[in-house]
């Protein structure tokens, strides 16, 4: 599958954000946790749900997608998860913590590392551990096992939000009181705990560093609309930017928005914030900026990529440090052959603004990447092919849609 983009048109129009991927997919799997018919709306019909769907579907919950709710008639777990299903993706993992809880054991195939790094999950262990899980690694398998869980103080070394999310999981219906120290405080991390909240359970602090859990006995059925997708806003965001257009964001939490706001605004763009939208145009020329990847509230390693392709036409020389990820430029090399001027050492990439980018024959290989190809295609002269684009697929519905919609040149074959 391919993106084909012409470039050179302005974006200009109104462009509507769907409910967070990063949020949905540790909701869905925190469904687990309960028994009983949840119904979780506006659910974009993008991979990276599917995969999840159908590998909760395989564990034996009865799951419909109708028209844009996900609705599940969950009872029994009575399945693993199959290796064909979690080797697909890596958050397939989220699933562990909700089936330790819910069983008392779970096996599951190790994810392996991916196009962005090898991305361990020792620290999600290390959490089930803590709360008196036995932990059996063999084979390309991990085990976990509790007859009971028991509450527990657990600190991240580092504040991942997978690891959060399924300890903040696992906990919920544990004996006791959890308390996550150098918890994540990613705004899908709160999401979570509001979703199981709204199930009825115990968490407070979460958005902080200090998660508390207070375990209860059962988890009840809900309806729940997920939070905005603040990483597909930022992308709409970039290419009204990049393209020097003029586009009206709906359906956005500008709150989750500052760091992108803050470095679009540092680099000549203007943004306007309305309580539950954003509006992006430019007309001056971009200004060179510098940027770091952190975790939340610090810029999103989400959206280094897009920006990368953004400052590929600044006037001046940019510098990006992916600090999330330790492999996460492999945009770069796709760029160069549209004409960027790119340079990394190590985890820094210093970006000289050309004129123009070029069109040329790229491929995505990865979600973030291939977005970022296409905004850069946005801006370039000539045809630019994105290849490999099933990965933009993951986590953009209707990508190419949209983008036509607001007057870009562009299809997918
Ligand atoms: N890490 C460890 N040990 C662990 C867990 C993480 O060393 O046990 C390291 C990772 O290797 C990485 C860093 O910690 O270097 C951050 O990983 P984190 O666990 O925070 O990320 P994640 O939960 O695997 C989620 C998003 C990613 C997003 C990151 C960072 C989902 C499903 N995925 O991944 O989203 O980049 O947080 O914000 O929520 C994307 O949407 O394109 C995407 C990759």
């Amino acid at each position: 599958m391919e993106i084909i983009v012409n470039g050179g048109n302005r974006l200009e129009g109104v462009v509507e954000v769907n409910s967070s991927k990063n949020a949905i997919l540790p909701i869905l799997a925190a469904t687990l946790l309960s028994n009983g018919h949840i119904e979780i709306n506006k659910v974009p019909k993008i991979r990276d749900v599917k995969i999840i769907s159908d590998l909760i579907n395989d564990l034996g919950v009865e799951v419909k997608h109708e028209q844009n709710k996900l609705v599940y008639n969950v009872s029994d777990i009575k399945n693993y998860p199959s290796y064909e299903l979690v080797r697909q993706m890596r958050a397939s993992f989220l699933v562990m913590g909700p089936i330790l809880a819910k069983k008392g054991k779970v096996k599951i195939s190790l994810p392996g590392g991916c196009a962005i790094g090898t991305r361990p999950i020792d620290l999600h262990l290390k959490g089930f551990h803590a709360l008196g899980a036995k932990i059996d690694l063999s084979h390309g398998d991990v085990t976990a096992e509790a007859s009971n869980l028991i509450g527990s103080h657990i600190y991240l070394d580092f504040p991942s939000v997978g690891a959060t999310e399924n300890i903040m999981m696992a906990a919920a219906l544990a004996k006791g009181s959890t308390y996550i120290e150098n918890a994540a405080l990613e705004p899908e991390v709160v999401d979570l705990a509001n979703f199981i909240n709204a199930m009825g359970g115990k968490i407070s602090g979460a958005g902080t560093n200090v998660v508390k859990i207070d375990g209860v006995n059962e988890l009840k059925p809900v309806n729940y609309t997920p939070i905005p997708d603040r990483i597909e806003a930022g992308t709409y965001m970039i290419a009204a930017a990049a393209t020097g257009g003029n586009v009206l964001i709906n359906n956005v939490i500008p709150e989750h928005m500052k760091a992108i706001t803050a470095k679009l605004v540092e680099s000549g763009a203007i943004v306007e914030e309305e309580s539950n939208a954003i509006r992006v145009a430019r007309t001056e020329s971009i200004k060179p900026i510098y940027i770091k990847t952190l975790p939340y509230p610090g810029f999103p390693t989400d959206m280094q990529a897009q920006f990368m392709a953004y400052l590929s036409c600044a006037l001046g020389s940019s510098v990006i440090t992916e600090s999330v990820f330790e492999n996460r430029f492999m945009h770069l090399q796709e760029l160069l052959r549209m004409g960027a001027e790119i340079k990394a050492e190590g985890r820094t990439a210093i970006i000289k603004g050309v004129k123009k980018l070029t069109g040329a024959n790229v491929k995505a290989t990865d979600l973030r990447a291939g977005a970022a190809l296409v905004v850069a295609g946005l801006t370039a002269e000539g045809e630019t092919i994105v290849g490999n684009s099933i990965h933009v697929d993951r986590g953009y519905e209707n990508f190419v849609e949209k983008l036509n919609k607001l007057g870009a040149d562009i299809i997918k074959k």
